[in-house]
C-alpha cells in the first residue's frame, strides 16, 4: 500500500513524551517504510519565540495529510486559552471535526475506582464544532463592578443533525442503545433542538433504543452504573466533562483515547489522547502513553488499516492485563507495547 502520510503535533508538556511512544508503536505495527511522519513545532515554544499559534500556511499544509496525531497543548507560561483556542480548537473547527469520538472501555485487569463497575464499554459521541466552544459572547463594562460576561452556546440544526446521525449509526453497529445527554430542563432552547433531532433521526433507526438523561444525572450513572451505556451523544461542553469522568472510572485519564473526526472526509481527522499537557508531571517520563497508543489505533482504523488497528489494541490489552501496579517510565510502556507487535 502507499505509505500513510501523517502530520504530527507533539505540542506541550507531556505531549512530546506520549507522542514519541505512539509513533514507536505505529512504526512497530506498520514497519518504518509504510508511514511518513512530519512533525510540526506548534505550541508554547513557538508562541514564545514568534507569537504564532497556528499560521495559515501551516494549517493549509496540515490539510494535506491522511490524518493528524496530536499530543496536547497548553502551558502554564502562556495565558489560558491562547494555545487551546488558537491551535487545538482552531484545528477542530477549520477541519470540521464534528464527531469527537471518545470510547471508554474497562479492559481486563485494569483497576477501576468503582467496587463493582460491571462490563463497561461505551462511546461518547461529543459534538466537536459548536456549543459554547465557538467563542460567541463577550464582555460588557469590563473590569467594572457592572461587568457582564456571556458565552453563547451555538447549536445549529445542521450541526446537531449530523452528529446525532453519526451516533445513531454507531449505536446500530454496537448494542443498539443511544442515550442523549443534555440539560433540557434549563437549557431548553438548545435542548429542544437536540431532542427534536434525536426523535426525528430516530425514525430511521427503529432498531436503536433511545433514552435521555440530564447531564447532572448522567454523572451519577457514570459512577453508579457505567455498564448501562452504549453510545452517548451530547454537546461539546457536556461531552468534555463527561469524558474525563468516563476516563476516571475506566482506569484513568492515561488510558483515554479520542478522535476528532471529520466523518464527511473533507479534511483530515485528528487523533489525540483525551488528557492535556499535564504540566505537573511533564518532562519526567511519568505520563502513561497508553491513551496516545490507543488514539493511534483509532487513527489506523479511520484510515482503513483495520487489521493493524486491531493488533495495536490487542497489544495494549495484553499489556494492560499484565501491568498491575508496576511503575514504568513513559518509554518503557511504549517499548513493552511495541515489543508485542514486533
Ligand atoms: P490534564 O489532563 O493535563 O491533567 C489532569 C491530571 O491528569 C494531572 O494530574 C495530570 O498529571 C494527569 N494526567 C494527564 N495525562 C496523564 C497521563 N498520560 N498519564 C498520567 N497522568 C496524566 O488537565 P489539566 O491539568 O486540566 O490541563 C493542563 C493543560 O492542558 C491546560 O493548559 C489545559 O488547557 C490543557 N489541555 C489540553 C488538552 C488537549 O490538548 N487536548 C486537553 C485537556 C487539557
Ligand atoms: C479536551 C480539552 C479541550 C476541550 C480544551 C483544551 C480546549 O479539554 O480535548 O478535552 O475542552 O475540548
Ligand atoms: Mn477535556
Amino acid at each position: 500500500p502507499t505509505p500513510l502520510r501523517l502530520g504530527v503535533i507533539p505540542g506541550d508538556g507531556i505531549g512530546p513524551e506520549v507522542v514519541a511512544e505512539g509513533l514507536k508503536v505505529l512504526d512497530a505495527v506498520l514497519g518504518g517504510a509504510a508511514v511518513e511522519t512530519t512533525h510540526y513545532d506548534l505550541g508554547a515554544r513557538r508562541w514564545h519565540a514568534t507569537g504564532e499559534t497556528l499560521p495559515d500556511a501551516v494549517m493549509e499544509e496540515l490539510r494535506g495529510y491522511d490524518a493528524l496525531l496530536l499530543g496536547a497543548v497548553g502551558d502554564p507560561g502562556v495565558p489560558s486559552g491562547v494555545l487551546e483556542r488558537g491551535l487545538l480548537l482552531k484545528l477542530r473547527f477549520a477541519f470540521d471535526h464534528y464527531v469527537n469520538l471518545r470510547p471508554s472501555r474497562l479492559y481486563p485487569g485494569v483497576a477501576s475506582p468503582l467496587a463493582a463497575p460491571g462490563d463497561v464499554d461505551f462511546v461518547v459521541v461529543r459534538e466537536g464544532t459548536e456549543g459554547p466552544y465557538t467563542g460567541n459572547g463577550g464582555v460588557l463594562r469590563a473590569g467594572t463592578p457592572a461587568e457582564v460576561a456571556t458565552e453563547v452556546s451555538v447549536n445549529t440544526a445542521y450541526g446537531v443533525e449530523r452528529v446525532v446521525r453519526d451516533a445513531f449509526d454507531r449505536a446500530r453497529s454496537r448494542r443498539g442503545h443511544l442515550t442523549l445527554v443534555h440539560k433540557t430542563n434549563v437549557l431548553s432552547h438548545a435542548g429542544r433542538l437536540w431532542q427534536r433531532t434525536v426523535a426525528a433521526v430516530g425514525q430511521e433507526f427503529a432498531d436503536v433504543r433511545v433514552d435521555y438523561l440530564h447531564v447532572d444525572a448522567a454523572t451519577i450513572f457514570l459512577v453508579t452504573d457505567p455498564a448501562r451505556f452504549d453510545v452517548i451523544v451530547t454537546d461539546n461542553l457536556f461531552g468534555d466533562i463527561l469524558t474525563d469522568l468516563a476516563a476516571a472510572v475506566t482506569g484513568g485519564i492515561g488510558l483515554a483515547a479520542s478522535g476528532n473526526v471529520n466523518a464527511a472526509g473533507t479534511a483530515p481527522s485528528m487523533f489525540e489522547p483525551v488528557h492535556g499537557s499535564a504540566p505537573d508531571i511533564a518532562g519526567q517520563q511519568k505520563a502513561d502513553p497508553t491513551a496516545t497508543v490507543l488514539s493511534v489505533a483509532m487513527l489506523l482504523e479511520h484510515v482503513g488499516r483495520v487489521d493493524e488497528a486491531r493488533r495495536v489494541e490487542a497489544a495494549v490489552e495484553a499489556d494492560l492485563a499484565e501491568r498491575g501496579d508496576r511503575v514504568r517510565s513513559t518509554a518503557q510502556v511504549g517499548d513493552a507495547i511495541a515489543a508485542r507487535l514486533a
